[in-house]
C-alpha cells in the first residue's frame, strides 16, 4: 500500500517523480503529494489522484529542483484528505518524509511528542514519525542520518521511508522494513521508488534494500548504506532490472486489466517455458529439484495465501491430494499467522504471492520458518520479499500485473500448481505415465484454448449489458470448479461493486438459496468432469426458482445448456485444469460489467495492488 518515488541528481525531478508516481499507483490511490528541494521547497498535496495533484502542482514553477520526493496513498491512519495526504513535514517544517507502512505504536510516541511540545495537523502516523525525528534531532544534537536511525530505533511497525533535511536539501535518506524500496543507480544521479518501475528508462541498475538497512544519498558524495541495528556499513549487492518499458504499459488496450485478461496465453507460456518437457515426460521447476528429497517425504503441505491468492491455493490443496495423495491444507494468511498453528521441522509451507509483498503472508512464512518449516514460494514480483524469505521456489513470469483485479497472476499460479502435482505425483510414484502424458499435453496446449475462449469476448459483453444492473450474483461450482467460482465472484465485487458470493454448488441448499429469486443471477460452473450429473441437479434446484443461470460448461454439453439462460462453451480438459478456462469467461464477465456501470476497473475503490499492511 501506498507509493514512494525519489530523485536526486542534475534533472528537473518533478515530472521523473509524477510519471514515477503514475506507474506506482497501483499500490493506493486515494491521494497525492511532491515536495521539491532547492532554494526555496516546495510542497503540494491533495487527496485525489495523480492527475489532481498535477494540476495542482502546475501552479507553481518546478523548474531547477534537482531533488524531491513522491508520494501516492492508500489510507491506513486518517481518511483520505489533504491534510493526510503526504508528505509530512516536521513541525519546524525542515523535515519532509514521504512513508510507505504503519506505525504500530504511533499513539504513544505521538502523546510523548505532545507532552514535549509538538502538534498536529494530520491524523497520519507519519507525521508521528517525523516529529519524532525532529524531536530527537534537535534533543540529542545529532545530524539527520542519525536522528532517524535512533527514531527507528523506537518505533514498531512497518516502513519504507524517504527522508528530506531542507538544511541538507542535497540528500535523502532512505530505510526500509516490511516495506519495499529500491534504489536506482544512473550517472550522478539516484532514484527511489517502491519498486523499480519509476525508473527503468532511465537506468538498468538497481539495489533492493533489505529489511533494517538504511541509505544516505547525496548529490555530490554519492551513496552510505548501512543497517539501521547496528551501524555497520553495507556494501550493496547491485542488480540488474529485467523489466522493460512496453510491459508496464497499456499497449493500445483502454485499461490494464483488459491487456492483463489477453495477456493470458503469452504468460502462461512464459510459465511453464522450459519446465515442462512433455516428450520427456519431465517437470523442471528448481525449486523442487534441489530439494528433492524433502518433496519426496512430504507427509504434509500448508498453503498460505490471501485474495486470489487464497483461491489459487485451494486448488493445490484439491490438487496435490488428489495427485499425489499427500495431505493439503489452504489457509489464510491473516488467520494462520495469529492462531497458533501446529508447525513441525520439516513441514512444507507454501505461500503463493503475485506482489511477493503481502504483509499477511509474509508473517505466515515468518512464523512457519520460526517453527523449521521448508518455505516454497510462489511469487509473480521477481526479487520480493516473500520470494527473498523462502527457501526455494517457483516465478510464476506472469509479467508485471498492474491492474488491481488479479487476473493472468491467478492463472499462472495456477499453471505453477498444475506442474508441482504433477512432479509430486511423479515423486510419490501416484501419476503414473500416461497421466503424465495426458495432463502435460493438455497443459501445453492451453494457450491455444484460452486464445479460443477470448474469442467469446462480445458473446459476453452481451450477457454482461443484461445483468449490469443486478445487485446480487451467485457463483456456484463442485471439485475444482468451487475455487473457479470463488474467483469469480471475487472478481466481479472488487471492480463492479455488486455484492456477489462464491459456494460450493452443494451447499447452496443449506442457506444461500432462500436468496435465489428472478432477480438473482447465478454464474455455474458445469463443466463435464466431476460429479456432472450432481451439478446438473444443482442447477435445476436453481432453475425452479426462476433464477437466471449463466453456465460455463464443456463444449458439447446438452443438459446444462437446455436449463440455461446464456452458455458460454470451453474446451474439454481434464478437471484440475478447468479453473484455468473457466476464469476467462468470468473475469471478462465482471470486466464488461464494471465498464458498463462506469467503474475505474484498473484502480477500484479502496483497493490498492499491494496490501503491505495487515
Ligand atoms: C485480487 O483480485 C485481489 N486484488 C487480491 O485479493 C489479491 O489477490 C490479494 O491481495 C493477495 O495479493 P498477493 O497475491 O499479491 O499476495
Amino acid at each position: 500500500m501506498c507509493g514512494i518515488v525519489g530523485y536526486i541528481g542534475h534533472r528537473d525531478a518533478y515530472p521523473i517523480i509524477v510519471k514515477g508516481l503514475k506507474r506506482l499507483e497501483y499500490r493506493g490511490y486515494d491521494s497525492a503529494g511532491v515536495a521539491l528541494f532547492n532554494d526555496s521547497n516546495i510542497v503540494v498535496k491533495t487527496k485525489g489522484k495523480v492527475l489532481d495533484l498535477e494540476q495542482l502542482t502546475a501552479m507553481h514553477s518546478t523548474k531547477g529542483k534537482f531533488l524531491g520526493m513522491g508520494h501516492t496513498r492508500w489510507a491506513t491512519h486518517g481518511i483520505p484528505s489533504d491534510l493526510n495526504s503526504h508528505p509530512h513535514l516536521s513541525n519546524s517544517g525542515k523535515i519532509a518524509i514521504v512513508h510507505n507502512g504503519i506505525i504500530e505504536n504511533y499513539a504513544s510516541l505521538k502523546k510523548m511528542l505532545s507532552d514535549n511540545g509538538f502538534h498536529f495537523k494530520s491524523d497520519t502516523d507519519t507525521e508521528v514519525l517525523v516529529n519524532l525525528i525532529e524531536f530527537i534531532k534537535i534533543n540529542q544534537k545529532v545530524k539527520i542520518g542519525k536522528a532517524i536511525q535512533i527514531a527507528l530505533s523506537q518505533v514498531v511497525g512497518a516502513y519504507a521511508i524517504a527522508v528530506v533535511d531542507v538544511d541538507r536539501s542535497d540528500e535523502i535518506v532512505v530505510a526500509k522494513l516490511g516495506s519495499p524500496l529500491a534504489i536506482g543507480i544512473g550517472k550522478d544521479e539516484y532514484f527511489i521508488a517502491s519498486d523499480a518501475s519509476p525508473f527503468i528508462e532511465y537506468t538498468k541498475r538497481t539495489i533492493y534494500l533489505d529489511d533494517n538497512e538504511m541509505a544516505v544519498i547525496s548529490r555530490r558524495k554519492g551513496f552510505k548504506m548501512y543497517s539501521i541495528t547496528s551501524d555497520e556499513l553495507i556494501t550493496p549487492t547491485i542488480q540488474d532490472i529485467k523489466l522493460s518499458l512496453e510491459t508496464i504499459e497499456k499497449g493500445g488496450y483502454d485499461y490494464f486489466m483488459l491487456k492483463e485478461i489477453h495477456e493470458q496465453p503469452r504468460a502462461i507460456t512464459d510459465t511453464f517455458r522450459g519446465r515442462l518437457l512433455v516428450d520427456e515426460q519431465q517437470i523442471n521447476i528448481s525449486g523442487i529439484e534441489h530439494n528433492r528429497e524433502i518433496f519426496e517425504n512430504a507427509t504434509r503441505i500448508t498453503i498460505v495465501a490471501c485474495g486470489t491468492s487464497w483461491h489459487a491455493g485451494l486448488v493445490a490443496e484439491y490438487l496435490f491430494e488428489d495427485a499425489a495423495r499427500i495431505p493439503a491444507e489452504v489457509e489464510y494468511a491473516s488467520e494462520f499467522r495469529y492462531r497458533n498453528p501446529v508447525i513441525n521441522k520439516g513441514d512444507i509451507v507454501i505461500a503463493i504471492s503475485q506482489s511477493g509483498e503481502t504483509a499477511d503472508t509474509l508473517a505466515a512464512i515468518k512464523l512457519a520458518k520460526e517453527n523449521g518449516a521448508f518455505v516454497f514460494g510462489i511469487c509473480n514480483v521477481v526479487g520480493s520479499s516473500i520470494a527473498r524469505a523462502s527457501d526455494a521456489g517457483a516465478y510464476t513470469h506472469a509479467g508485471p500485473e498492474i491492474g488491481v483485479a488479479s487476473t493472468k497472476a491467478f492463472t499462472t499460479q495456477l499453471t505453477v500448481i498444475i506442474m508441482m502435482g504433477l512432479r509430486l505425483g511423479q515423486l510419490k510414484g501416484t501419476v503414473g505415465k500416461a497421466d503424465f502424458e495426458r495432463v502435460a499435453k493438455q497443459l501445453a496446449a492451453l494457450p491455444k484454448l484460452i486464445e479460443d475462449v477470448l474469442a467469446y469476448d462480445k458473446q459476453i459483453e452481451k450477457i454482461a449489458r443484461e445483468y449490469k444492473d443486478a445487485s446480487n450474483f451467485l457463483y456456484l461450482g463442485r471439485g475444482y470448479n468451487f475455487p473457479a467460482a470463488l474467483e469469480g465472484a471475487l472478481k466481479l465485487k472488487e471492480i463492479s461493486y455488486i455484492h456477489a458470493e462464491g459456494y460450493p454448488a452443494a451447499e447452496m441448499k443449506h442457506g444461500p438459496i432462500a436468496l435465489i429469486d428472478e432477480n438473482m443471477p447465478v454464474v455455474v460452473i458445469a463443466t463435464n468432469k466431476g460429479h456432472y450429473e450432481k451439478i446438473v441437479s444443482n442447477v435445476q434446484e436453481i432453475k425452479s426458482r426462476n433464477a437466471n443461470i449463466i453456465s460455463i460448461v464443456t463444449k458439447g454439453d446438452e443438459s446444462v445448456k437446455l436449463l440455461s439462460d446464456h452458455v458460454v462453451e470451453i474446451p474439454e480438459v481434464t478437471e484440475a485444469l478447468v479453473p484455468i478456462l473457466a476464469s476467462i469467461p468470468l473475469q471478462l464477465l465482471s470486466y464488461h460489467i464494471a465498464i458498463m456501470r462506469g467503474c475505474d476497473v484498473d484502480q477500484p475503490r479502496n483497493l490498492a495492488k499491494s496490501v503491505t499492511v495487515e
